[in-house]
């Protein structure tokens, strides 16, 4: 099984090894907005490698993590050396398995989809996920950052120049922009929620070698044979601008279900 979203094989090794997680600000504003606590159980659709689910996990009862990627999967589980023990479950699947998943769940205290719902059916998925929630919980759609090729920045500027040299191609955006959060709160209301908005922001500073990692992880890297001239290349095209600093706006959108009768009590 594999969606043909590309997170398999290599791109999986290059995003368990290059991706960053989420700041502990991120988790205690879900945390806060839904009044998480040990007794809760909440699913996080989409983790690939765990980067959220694990960032939860501490922070629930029982965190679940759902993909329709085997590869993402994988990682994610292998994740369990590196982090402390914590219950979490791992569900191959994906946001349109959610309703039969959820029959065999208890109701969640939070739905978490991070850097994911572009691939996703929101109107179905919001629609869907209401009824599965607690009451009180409801649902995160996290971005983590912009992509590195659409940074107002000088390295990010020679990146995005890079790959339209090589691929023709804008890097896309992946509805981390203004209208893709529009569309996501859009699709909540419609749903039935109210949206709170909010933002944790920080500056990292990335070497050259993060910065490339973090290209293949999110592109089909070039075959074998290319692969060194394309990493040479973007080295040599990214160094004059080292250390390279982001300033990442993690964005959180908070849905909690307006009208009792989409919740079910806990
Ligand atoms: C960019 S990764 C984000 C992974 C993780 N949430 C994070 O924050 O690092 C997007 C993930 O969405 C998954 N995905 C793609 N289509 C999906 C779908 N229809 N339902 C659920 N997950 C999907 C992919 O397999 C991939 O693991």
């Amino acid at each position: 099984m594999t969606t043909g979203t590309g997170f398999s094989g290599e791109v999986v090794e290059y995003y368990a090894r290059y991706r960053r997680g989420y700041p502990d600000a991120v988790v205690q504003r879900i945390v806060d907005a839904f009044a998480l606590t040990q007794d809760d159980l909440a699913l996080d659709l989409g983790c690939g490698t765990g980067l959220l689910t694990y960032a939860l996990a501490g922070r629930v009862g029982t965190m679940i993590g759902m993909d329709p990627e085997p590869d993402m999967l994988a990682a994610a589980a292998a994740g369990a050396a590196t982090h402390p023990p914590a219950a979490v479950a791992w569900v191959l699947g994906s946001d349109r398995d959610l309703p039969t998943v959820g029959r065999a769940l208890r109701p969640l205290g939070a739905l978490t989809v991070a850097v994911a719902i572009h691939w996703m059916d929101r109107a179905t998925l919001f629609r869907v996920a209401g009824p599965l929630l607690r009451r009180g919980g409801g649902v995160a759609v996290v971005t983590n950052g912009a992509p590195l090729w659409s940074y107002d920045a000088d390295w990010s500027r020679e990146l995005a120049a890079f790959l339209r040299d090589r691929t023709g191609r804008p890097g896309a955006t992946c509805q981390t922009d203004v209208d893709g959060r529009r569309l996501t709160r859009d699709a909540l209301e419609d749903a039935g929620y109210d949206v709170t908005e909010t933002t944790v922001d920080y500056t990292a500073t990335l070497s050259v070698d993060a910065v490339v990692g973090g290209v293949l992880s999110a592109m089909t890297p070039p075959p074998a044979r290319e692969r060194r001239g394309f990493v040479a290349e973007l080295e040599r095209r990214l160094q004059p601008y080292a250390p390279l600093t982001e300033e990442v706006h993690v964005t959180l959108q908070l849905g909690l279900p307006r009208r009792p009768g989409a919740t079910m009590s806990a």
